[in-house]
């Protein structure tokens, strides 16, 4: 595809985001907050219902457990995870527009080599912007400080997580011990975190606020292969499973120079967005890095001791790290189809090109839509009571205005899997009609089944 069919499409979906209720701009009324979001009323269902599948997939697993920790820890936890000293991306700004970039990043679009360490090397490169002179390369720490109490002094700085990770490392032991868990045993979590980011950008894929899925995986040394091979197979397919089109995803592993201050080894899962082949999440093998500065800094001896071999060792953590916000991103760009003149035959949809969002059901923000075929009272009677009983059970809407071609087609674009229509038939048979989105079949089923239908269905 060429480069303004990518934008195009990155156009639509923000577009398709903002009028169906998806995503809008924080603080809009105020001309908005660069690179923040807010998840309308659509968008926070697809991705509570992201997390809800992400959360029982991992642990359904065998000896998975769960936490949520704060987001505000001890300063000295960034200290003992190297993220105060390492947590940084290089840095240039232009001396004439005073734009910020990130050096790699323009390394990159010169067609070098993104070398991880830009600073070590003079390059003489133009601002991409306005051609001018750029700065040396500087280190930018990427996490956002702020004072907790009322003295704004430095004793009282505090870090808002730029990862969920440490908020488990730390507990590694609380959890351990209060469930008596043998390695290998993993603790999820879902959570915000925060970063500073030079250039954030690309609509939700790269923000200064986001949401994460991690899970760490501790296990014994000895074992890191078969766990780091396990779990790259496992999250690709939790996104193949999800519907996520498999000529879409592709592992790609760093190579050393890029490796995290953590990691050991590491691999991305990229996705083939609009604009490049880009991470979705990572699978990292973070060795002992984690547990032993944590033994380091805080004092408390993390060695874990098998209770039959006695054999003791520091667990090696695997971990596998996604963005929600990334993923719903991810799955509305794959999901998104167009198909030109449209697939019903009314005249006004041969016109116009149809959007059909084909999201699994399982993440569709709504999924079922009550369509009364009249504005009739003894139509929408029934339709209404139908829709009340429904919303108990699922996410359903409830839709009368415009013509039934013309709401099937705003259903479908917003992904809704089942469609219910009651005719003037249904005065009479108390039968309505359900309508698949992707197959477009209809079946004639009795209003009293309606609801196990959709269960069964769902
Ligand atoms: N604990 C390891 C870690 O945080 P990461 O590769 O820096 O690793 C993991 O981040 C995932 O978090 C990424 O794959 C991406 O999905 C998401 N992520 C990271 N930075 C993000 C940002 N600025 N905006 C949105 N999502 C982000």
């Amino acid at each position: 595809m060429a480069n303004n069919q990518h934008n195009d499409l990155m156009d639509k979906i923000v577009s398709l985001c903002k009028r169906r209720g998806f995503i809008f701009q924080s603080s809009e009324i105020y001309g908005g907050l660069n690179s923040c979001y807010d998840y309308g009323p659509l968008g926070v269902e697809l991705k509570n219902n992201i997390k809800a599948e992400w959360w029982k997939t991992m642990i359904s697993q065998e000896n998975i457990v769960g936490l949520d920790s704060s987001i505000l820890m001890h300063p000295k936890v960034w200290e003992a995870s190297g993220h105060l000293e390492g947590f940084t991306d290089p840095l240039v700004d232009c001396k004439n527009c005073k734009k910020r970039f990130r050096a790699d990043h323009i390394l990159e679009a010169n067609g070098l080599k993104p070398d991880f360490r830009p600073k070590d090397k003079k390059y003489n490169l133009k601002c991409p912007e306005c051609g001018g002179e750029l700065t040396d390369v500087r280190d930018f720490n990427l996490m956002f400080k702020t004072f907790m109490g009322a003295v704004k002094e430095e004793a009282n700085e505090i870090y808002l997580r730029p990862e969920t990770a440490q908020g488990i490392y730390v507990n590694f032991e609380n959890v351990r011990m209060s469930l008596r868990l043998k390695i290998p045993f993993g603790i999820v979590q879902i959570g915000k975190a925060f970063r500073n980011e030079i250039t954030p950008g690309n609509f939700t894929f790269r923000t200064r606020e986001f949401e994460q899925m991690e899970m760490q995986y501790f296990i014994n040394p000895k074992e890191t292969k078969k766990w780091y091979e396990f779990w790259q197979k496992e999250r690709l397919n939790w996104y193949l499973d999800l519907g996520i089109k498999k000529e879409n995803l592709k592992y790609r592993p760093h190579e050393k120079n890029e490796l995290a201050h953590y990691a050991k080894e590491a691999s991305d899962l990229e996705y083939s967005f609009p604009f490049g082949l880009k991470e979705l999440e990572g699978v990292h093998n973070r060795g002992d890095w984690d547990l032993s500065r944590h033994t380091k800094f805080s004092g408390q001896d993390l060695t874990y001791e098998d209770p039959e071999t006695k054999e003791k060792y520091l667990p090696y953590i695997i971990e596998t790290s996604g963005g929600v916000d990334r993923a719903a991103l991810t799955f509305l760009i794959d999901a998104y189809t167009e198909i030109p003149g449209g697939r019903t035959t009314t005249t006004e949809s041969t016109k116009e090109i149809e959007v059909v969002l084909k999201l699994d059901k399982r993440i569709a923000p709504i999924k079922v839509a009550v369509l009364p075929l009249s504005k009739k009272e003894n139509l929408t009677k029934i339709s209404k009571e139908i829709y009340l009983n429904l919303i108990k059970d699922f996410r359903a809407m409830y839709d009368e205005s415009a013509a039934i071609g013309r709401r099937y087609r705003r259903q479908d674009e917003i992904g809704t899997p089942y469609c219910i229509t009651v005719d003037f038939e249904s005065v009479e048979d108390k039968k309505v009609t359900v309508r698949d989105r992707d197959t477009m079949k209809q079946e004639r089923i009795n209003i009293a089944e309606v609801k196990d239908y959709l269960k069964e269905k769902l």
